[in-house]
């Protein structure tokens, strides 16, 4: 049957930072599901800094804003779903929608973990963080590793990984509460606040080794910074730009050390988690079992 559905809407676009006036909790009557839909009660959903471009251009005004998220099969007029599975979709921001299997995969939860995992360490986050390091920055066992917005979804999951192939890590990120979960929970080598000092003179003392592997998340003054660190032949997979969203057009601070990517013969790639899907099967079985375990 009909019913009130709470949603967020973007109702201004945002100059620089977004805040609460740019959206707005509305009611709205959800018709009652067709044949061939389903409705889905909303569990979780994931608030990324790549949907900040789109609210300067995109994301429509005035309707429920798009973006991942996990819920729960609550009625159904569609035999591939079934009344209680999990499933992933992009219609977050609402308390209920419904949908018809376009967009939408039955998530398959493992009963020891909460289906939240799905959205971060064992989601996309996991996976651009598993598949940047190994297969774009082929980053191998021992090296030196830097990783920016270390404490964030993408970069806590590839700092640990890092760690777990025995590099020497280092993360920055902006508060000293960050960088002491960064060392003392993660284990990171050296936490950077990014905020407190300099990042290109706290990269050079942190680095004596220099860089083999550059996660890049932040873009601008990090990318900056981290050019003249990397070691001959090293790598730099950009993750994300997330010191640029919200200036318009995602327009980034200078960089101006490029020419150390002819000296270093260095490689720089952009990727996303579409890049790799052939080592899918290998994240879910690794990072599952290093979940599990603690690790
Ligand atoms: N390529 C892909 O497929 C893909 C997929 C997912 C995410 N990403 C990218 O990965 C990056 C991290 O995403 P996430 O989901 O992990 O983010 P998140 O968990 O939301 O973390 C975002 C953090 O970025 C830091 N930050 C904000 N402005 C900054 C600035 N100007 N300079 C340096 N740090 C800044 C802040 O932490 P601090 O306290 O550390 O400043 C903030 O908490 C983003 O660039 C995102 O676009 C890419």
């Amino acid at each position: 049957m009909p019913i009130t559905n709470r949603e967020v809407h973007l109702v201004r676009r945002p100059d620089g930072m977004p805040v609460p006036e740019d959206f707005s909790v509305v009611e709205a009557e959800l018709p009652d599901i067709a044949p061939g839909q389903f409705r889905v009660r909303n569990l979780f959903l994931s608030i990324d800094p790549a949907m900040r471009p789109r609210l300067s251009a995109g994301q429509a005004l005035d309707e429920p804003m798009a973006g991942g998220a996990i819920g729960r099969v609550v009625q159904s007029l569609n035999p591939e779903f079934a009344e209680g599975d999990y499933v992933m979709h992009r219609w977050s921001f609402r308390e209920y929608a419904n949908l018809d299997g376009r967009g939408a995969q039955k998530l398959a939860v493992d009963p020891a973990l909460s289906p939240s995992v799905y959205m971060h360490v064992l989601g996309g986050s996991g996976f651009v963080a598993y598949g940047g390091l190994l297969a774009i920055g082929k980053m191998k066992d021992g090296e030196q590793v830097f990783v920016s917005t270390a404490a964030g979804s993408v970069g806590s999951v590839a700092v640990q990984v890092a760690k777990i192939h025995d590099c020497y890590v280092i993360g920055s990120t902006g508060s000293d509460e960050k960088c002491r979960w960064l060392t003392e929970d993660l284990g990171v080598d050296v936490a950077i606040n990014y905020k407190k000092e300099p990042i290109r003179s706290a990269l050079k003392a942190a680095a004596p080794r220099g860089i083999d592997v550059y996660f890049d998340n932040v873009g601008g003054d990090h990318l900056n910074a981290a050019l003249p660190r990397m070691n001959v032949l090293g790598r730099i997979p950009v993750c994300g730009m997330i010191s640029a969203y919200n200036n318009f057009g995602a327009i980034s601070d200078p960089v101006t050390t490029l020419s150390n990517i002819i000296y270093g013969r260095i490689t720089i790639r952009g990727f996303v988690g579409a890049d790799f899907p052939e080592l899918k099967p290998a994240f879910d079985e690794e990072m599952t079992a290093w979940v599990k375990s603690g690790r």
